[in-house]
């Protein structure tokens, strides 16, 4: 994926027409500095990219509410570096020039000192709850922005359609298109990015990637994990907003697009954007489409789990679901009338993870031939990361005999983790990895109305043993 690496390209400029020359960032200021986002994924994504890049200089500035002084600012950074062995100049020196202030995000006076404090140009990181980065956004069009200055949020981005646009307005009155940084982490998983070499770099998938030849496509993220002390934020989401509206969803795209020009940023995400556009619940029909669930006391992975309305934090009678599965389709030439299950869920037994392409059955098997035959599979698998194709071929023993064969390949590690493939595009002003705000309101739109389904009581909220596969009525 080298070639993410290419200038900065904004969404309507050509190649070249912008970001020659333009400086990388001098001072990353992340807002939410003591949260949890913070040090568990965006410092060890840090680390990461200055391991790999000795050669960067930027400055640190932490910022939040609660009171630290700089030096325990940089123990904080010093013990999320240690955790993934980062070391090298670009470290020290980050180590060198982390600085901490008191800031309260929805206060113009403490933005503005907190932008003064920046050397060259900032980026503003918003590690913060959707409601305090509304505020804070707000509170910087009464504050002096820096020149290039660049902006990074959080999913969710907005909590619906209309508000998702209200937050783009409000953001492209104080900065351009390519300077606003939709963070969605899934796009700096390098699994998620080899879609793109997979798809266009090889003849053998994409001109069977299309309705003639696939029957259904299901991009599936089951953890084994719980509620881990989240319910602030997690009760409020649910399994579509935390991953189905924003990750999953960019999943999809990078499937059921057209081949892009480049992966430079104008063409991808201009092409993700159309993909998304596309998209609908299957058959229109927002009520059939979606299914929801969430789970009671149970065992995963050896840990018993309370119910999740018992869990510290929840209010059980906002009815949050833990397991989330919509049916879409893209309606194109191309994917028409094939159903894409997306599905996530929090405490599952089995962590199945992974996009799962099957194609339609074969039109005739010639007789003579016995044994098992069953559609071919192709799976991108996204942890432990690779692929399987799965096909029938003869068996070792009667060569008319058929079983069902599998070829498997492991992807390597990608050089950085999500968070530093992030941080990276972020630094260097290149949104290629940045969601668009087009997209954002799109992927909004196409759940919105399912989610207004679900609240109308129009669909259940079921339940499902924590550690099962999901409620039993949902198995196939
Ligand atoms: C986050 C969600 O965005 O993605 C979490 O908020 C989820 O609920 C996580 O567990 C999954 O991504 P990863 O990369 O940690 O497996």
């Amino acid at each position: 994926m080298g070639s993410l690496n290419q200038p900065l390209l904004g969404d309507t400029q050509g190649p070249g027409e912008y970001g020659a020359g333009m400086d990388a960032i001098g001072t990353l200021i992340i807002l939410g500095a003591t949260g949890d986002l913070t040090s568990r994924l965006l410092l060890p994504g840090l680390g990461r990219l200055l391991t790999d890049q000795p050669e960067r200089r930027i400055s640190l500035i932490g910022a939040d509410l609660a009171p630290r002084d700089s030096q325990q600012w940089a123990e904080v950074v010093r013990a999320a570096f240690d955790s993934v062995d980062a070391t090298g100049p670009a470290v020290e020196h980050v180590l060198d020039h982390a600085d901490y202030l008191l800031t309260d995000a929805s206060s113009k006076e403490d933005l503005q000192q907190l932008l003064d404090s920046a050397t060259g140009i900032p980026a503003l990181y918003f590690a913060l709850p959707p409601a305090v980065t509304a505020q804070a956004i707000e509170a910087l069009h009464q504050v002096d922005l820096p020149e290039g200055a660049v902006l990074a949020l959080e999913k969710p981005f907005g909590v619906d359609r209309p508000s998702a646009a209200q937050l783009n307005r409000q953001l492209t009155a104080l900065v351009g298109e390519d300077q606003i940084f939709r963070v969605d982490h899934f796009l700096g998983k390098s699994t998620v990015l080899n879609i793109l070499g997979l798809r266009f770099a090889n003849y053998l998938f994409e001109p069977l990637l299309n309705r003639d030849h696939v029957a259904k496509v299901e991009i599936v993220y089951d953890e084994t994990l719980g509620l881990e002390n989240r319910a602030g934020y997690y009760d409020r989401a649910g399994a579509m907003v935390d991953m189905i509206q924003s990750h999953l969803l960019q999943v999809m795209a990078l499937i059921t697009m057209d081949a892009p020009q480049s992966v430079h940023a104008g063409d991808l995400r201009a092409t993700k954007t159309e993909a998304l556009r596309a998209v609908r619940p299957f058959a229109g029909n927002p009520v059939a489409a979606g299914r929801r669930a969430r789970y009671t006391a149970g065992t995963v992975d050896d840990r018993s789990l309370p119910s999740y309305s018992e869990e510290h934090g929840v209010d059980p009678a906002r009815g949050t679901e833990t397991l989330a599965e919509v049916t879409v389709e893209s309606a194109t030439w191309r994917w028409a009338g094939v159903p894409f299950v997306l599905r996530s869920g929090k405490a599952v037994g089995a962590a199945r993870r992974e996009i799962a392409i099957t194609f339609r059955d074969i039109p005739h098997l010639p007789a003579g031939l016995d044994g098992r035959v069953e559609p071919t599979v192709l799976r991108i698998c996204l942890g432990p990361d690779g692929m399987v194709l799965e096909l029938n071929v003869n068996g070792p023993g009667d060569p008319f005999v058929l079983d069902r064969g599998r070829l498997t390949t492991e992807f390597g590690a990608g050089r950085l983790n999500p968070y530093g493939e992030v941080l990276n595009g972020l630094l260097d002003r290149d949104p290629s990895l940045s969601i668009s705000g087009d997209a954002a309101e799109h992927a909004w739109g196409i759940i919105d109305p399912i989610r207004t389904a679900w609240q109308a009581g129009q669909v259940p909220l079921e339940e499902y043993p924590a550690g099962s596969g999901g409620p039993e009525n949902w198995r196939p």
